[in-house]
Order: structure tokens, then C-alpha cells, then sequence
């Protein structure tokens, strides 16, 4: 059994520069790569459970369906790398299609990560696992070292590729062809574009957990950034813009107030929005044009109940 851990440093650093430099633009903005405290972690987890999201289940059904497609489609492959991969549950399924000799999974939060690996080292003890504990946005070239040699499969799963502008996901799809290596393929997960209705629903779930989700931010730069964000002072703001082609999550201030933040003030406005995700949704045929803007060819399409899966080469 091989197991390793690597914590690249600098994350809170990081989040207060990208903060104080987000609470200083117009509009106001936070990347979303944020949100995943441990709370906000738990608090996805939670999410991906309510009747109204049912990006996570979908996906994990269309996976099961089409595994053995799927794993023919990719053909043998030496090495499973998941950026993003957050509690590691999705990659189990493919780790026992695919049987690779490696798995590297990455994610800027460390913990939950290093656990989840583990976990998956113990119940695969012919599997070399390597964890990377990274913002993989900034580190991800660094991430290559780490990897054996051989044929590659880069794994994007759960509509991460949405929370990207789409010449940023041209970009990052274009990284990871450097980190997929000359005969690598890649396997990505999207939402589709669907009823606006049912997208409105889904991030404005009954029981309020998105809304807990999004207004968790401010807890955590409470307590992280030593800030003084009142909760009950900002309303959850989530709809689909069809024009843009994607739902947009927002904090409004209910209030003119100022905020204090890693020792610096901000003001918001009575209705001025601190904007904290994009979450682009996408027909099969503009995904595949962007993965090709980015080197990839499309090999392989599943589709299910408005979610899909492409392979690329
Ligand atoms: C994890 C980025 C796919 O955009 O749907 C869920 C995050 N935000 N509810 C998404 C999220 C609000 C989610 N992704």
C-alpha cells in the first residue's frame, strides 16, 4: 500500500489577497473556490441531497450506467488524476472500471482531501495514492512532478468546468492537457443548458441550504480574515441568466453599512451586490467546441436528465 501526502502552502495568504483585491473591484467579487471551508464542504455535501439539485445524482446514475462504455472508451490508462476532487467519492467508480497502477486527486482543502485518500488507499492496497493539497487554479504545473509516467486520464467531474468564464475553462481545459501528457485523455462533467425554472430551483432550494452555502463565505472570512460581515445584512441571490447562459449566486446588502475586513473598511451600498459564483450551463455541442478551443478532441458523449459526460483525446 503507497500512500503519499503534499501540502503546498500559502492558502490563507491567498485568500486575503484575492479578498481585499475582490472587495476593492466593481462589482464586488469572491472566487468560489472559497466557499469549501470544512463547513462549506459539508454544506455542498448537503446540496448535492436536495430534492431541487440534482446535478450530483444524475451524474452518479449516468456514471453507473454507462461505466462499462465509458471505461472501453477510455481503454487502459496508468494513472487517474482528479482536480477538484473533494471528498474522492465519484472516482471510486472508475478506479474499478479503469484499474490504474495510480491515483492522484487534488483539492485546496487539505483535510477532508488527505482523509478521503486514505480511505481509498486502505480499500485499494495494489493502488499507488498520491494526494496534493493545492489551489490547483495556481499550483497545477507544479502538480505534473508528482505524477508518474504512462497514459494519463484527467477526470473533471460535477460541472466544476461551470464555475469558469469560458476563456478561463478554455485555459484551464488547455492546462490540463499538460497535465493529461502526450497520450492523456480527459473526461469531463457539465451541466446542461435546461427549463430555467428548474436551474432557478436548484439553487434556491426550499430548505435554504444553498443559501446557507453561499452566506457561509462571510462566516469564514469572519473568522479567517478577522472580518465583521453581519449575515443577517446580506440576502442569497441566485437566478439563471439566459443570455450569459449560466446562474449567478450573489450576497446583496440589505443595508448602506461598512465592513471590516483583514483591517481594512468597505462600504456597501443598500443593494449593491458582492457577487460570489458564476455557474455556466451548456448544450453538447458548445462544450465540445470550447474543449476544442483548448487542443482536445471530443471521443466519447453520455447524456442524461440535462447532465452530461464527454471524453476527449
Ligand atoms: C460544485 C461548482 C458544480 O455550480 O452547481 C452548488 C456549486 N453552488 N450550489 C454548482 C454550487 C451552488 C456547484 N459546483
Amino acid at each position: 500500500m503507497s500512500f503519499a501526502f503534499k501540502h503546498f502552502p500559502a492558502a490563507r495568504d491567498d485568500l486575503r489577497a484575492d479578498v481585499l483585491a475582490g472587495l476593492a473591484a466593481s462589482p464586488k467579487a469572491i472566487p468560489p473556490k472559497y466557499f469549501y471551508d470544512d463547513a462549506g464542504c459539508r454544506l455542498f455535501e448537503a446540496i448535492c441531497t436536495q430534492p431541487e439539485y440534482a446535478l450530483c445524482r444524475t451524474e452518479q446514475a449516468l456514471m453507473a450506467a454507462h461505466l462499462p462504455d465509458i471505461a472501453a472508451a477510455v481503454g487502459d490508462v496508468d494513472c487517474i488524476v482528479e482536480p477538484g476532487a473533494g471528498d474522492c467519492a465519484k472516482v471510486r467508480l472508475l478506479l474499478g472500471a479503469l484499474r490504474p497502477s495510480h491515483l492522484a486527486v487534488i483539492d485546496i482543502a487539505g483535510a477532508p482531501l488527505a482523509a478521503a485518500a486514505q480511505g481509498i488507499s486502505r480499500d485499494h492496497p495494489e493502488l499507488a495514492v498520491t494526494a496534493l493539497a493545492m489551489d490547483f487554479l495556481r499550483d497545477l504545473e507544479a502538480a505534473a512532478a508528482w505524477l508518474p509516467a504512462g497514459k494519463r486520464l484527467v477526470y473533471y467531474p460535477g460541472s466544476s468546468i461551470g464555475n469558469f468564464p469560458p476563456e478561463s475553462a478554455s485555459g484551464l481545459l488547455a492546462r490540463f492537457r499538460h497535465l493529461a501528457g502526450a497520450e492523456g485523455r480527459l473526461l469531463v462533467g457539465f451541466d446542461l443548458k435546461k427549463d430555467p425554472q428548474r436551474l432557478h430551483a436548484a439553487y434556491n432550494d426550499a430548505a435554504g441550504i444553498t443559501a446557507a452555502f453561499n452566506l457561509n463565505l462571510l462566516t469564514r472570512l469572519n473568522r479567517e480574515l478577522d472580518a465583521d460581515f453581519d449575515l443577517a445584512r446580506f440576502s442569497h441571490y441566485a437566478f439563471y441568466n439566459p443570455v450569459a447562459g449560466r446562474v449567478e449566486m450573489h450576497l446583496v446588502s440589505l443595508a448602506d453599512q461598512t465592513v471590516g475586513v483583514a483591517g481594512e473598511r468597505f462600504r456597501f451600498a443598500l443593494g449593491e451586490t458582492l457577487h460570489t459564483e458564476h455557474s455556466y450551463k451548456f448544450r453538447c455541442d458548445e462544450f465540445s467546441a470550447l474543449a476544442r478551443t483548448a487542443g482536445w478532441q471530443q471521443e466519447g458523449e453520455w447524456v442524461r436528465d440535462g447532465f452530461a459526460v464527454q471524453l476527449f483525446a
